[in-house]
């Protein structure tokens, strides 16, 4: 491998051209070599100021471009099978944002082509594995320094949802950091969803039951519980509270100055994801550059990525029949112990 990742980006949207930015300015060990967006001109928007960086219509293009040897897929979720295919043809890095792909079928084949490959290239955008609370809390419960885990509460809110949310995404495109968070944390995989819809609130639109309450169980019976409401109108807020048997963990929630002031006290709610886990998305596209440049992974895996497509299918299934759904997961391919 060379000594800098030529990165093409695919797909220049809210994700892309975040990532963009950061190759460009704040990773070391990586260039933007390419932008592609079906949209040519929000390519060539996102390539201002970026030195060396071309803008294409069509993915294919860029991986056959000579200067590029790594690849960021930043589009939506169904369109990234194609383009993990032609690049894993390529034998090249690859960072894919989250999800692998929409379904657990799609998913495996992504696992099987990697496998015959015989070496791991495609690393997953589960950001929050790279927070710096999240790893506190992942070590707390290896080193056991509170005893064993026995429970995980998740809040995962929203101010608002964009037009077209279906209520699938609150699982597919929500509910799935909390699988991998859960996975994460525990070092297991999840065995079954369950799903409660209560009552709901005005604000979210039609065909959308919002908030939903996930109840998720692990191997070794970790029972974890997810809110998720995605039309919460007061903020953003993703936080996590762990029971131990000598002590409970919080992460997430609000961060900044606690101001009291004029018989007032607070502080500024959290915006959104962006604000959240900004530093997190630097630290993980900087262990991506810099295992890839060791023709490595630096974090989660395609086999990550087929476990939480799997839990995301059980978790719709869950939506719809209110049962408690068994996740269903082929056998691990040894590349990934
Ligand atoms: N890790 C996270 O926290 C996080 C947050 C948001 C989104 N995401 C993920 O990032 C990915 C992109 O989401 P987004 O919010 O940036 O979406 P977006 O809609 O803002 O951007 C997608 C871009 O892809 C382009 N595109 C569509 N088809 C294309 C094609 N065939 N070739 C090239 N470009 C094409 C679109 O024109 C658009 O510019 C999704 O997989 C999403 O789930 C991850």
């Amino acid at each position: 491998m060379s000594e800098t990742l030529r990165v093409a980006v695919i797909g220049a949207g809210r994700m892309g051209a975040d990532h963009i930015q950061r190759l460009s300015k704040r990773i070391h060990g990586a260039d933007v070599a390419a932008v592609v967006d079906v949209d040519l001109g929000r390519a060539q928007a996102a390539i201002e100021g970026v030195p060396g960086a071309v803008a294409l219509a069509d993915a294919e293009e860029a991986l056959n471009n000579g200067d590029v040897n790594a690849v960021l897929i930043a589009t939506p979720g169904f369109l990234h099978e194609d383009i993990l295919l032609k690049a894993l043809g390529k034998d090249i890095p690859i960072l894919c944002e989250k999800p692998l792909t929409p379904d657990a079928e799609s998913a495996w084949k992504i696992v099987e082509a990697e496998v015959a490959l015989g070496h791991k290239r495609i690393q997953v955008g589960f950001m929050r594995r790279f927070d710096a609370e999240y790893a506190t809390l992942g070590s707390i419960i290896r080193n056991q320094e509170l005893g064993e885990l026995l429970m995980l509460h998740h809040q995962h809110r929203n101010p608002g949802t964009p037009p077209g949310f279906t209520n699938e995404m609150l699982i597919n495109d929500s509910v799935v950091h909390e699988f991998d968070a859960i996975r994460f944390f525990t070092g297991e995989e999840i065995t079954s969803v369950q799903v409660r819809l209560g009552k709901a609130t005005r604000n979210a639109p039609t065909g959308q039951h919002d908030p939903q309450h996930v109840l998720i169980e692990t191997e070794s019976g970790v029972l974890a519980d997810v809110e998720i409401y995605v039309n919460a109108k007061f903020g953003y807020e993703v936080a996590t509270q762990a029971s131990f048997e000598d002590g409970i963990v919080s992460i997430g929630g609000d961060r900044g100055a606690y101001i009291r002031s004029n018989g007032h006290w607070g502080g500024n709610v959290t915006a959104g994801f962006e604000e959240r886990f900004g530093a997190a998305y630097d630290v993980e596209i900087q262990s991506w550059v810099d295992a890839a440049l060791k023709g490595e992974i630096g974090g989660p895996s395609a086999w990550d990525g087929y476990a939480t497509a799997a839990c995301c299918e059980a978790g719709v299934e869950a939506q719809k029949n209110g049962e408690k759904v068994a996740v269903k997961l082929n056998a691990k391919p040894g590349l990934y112990e």
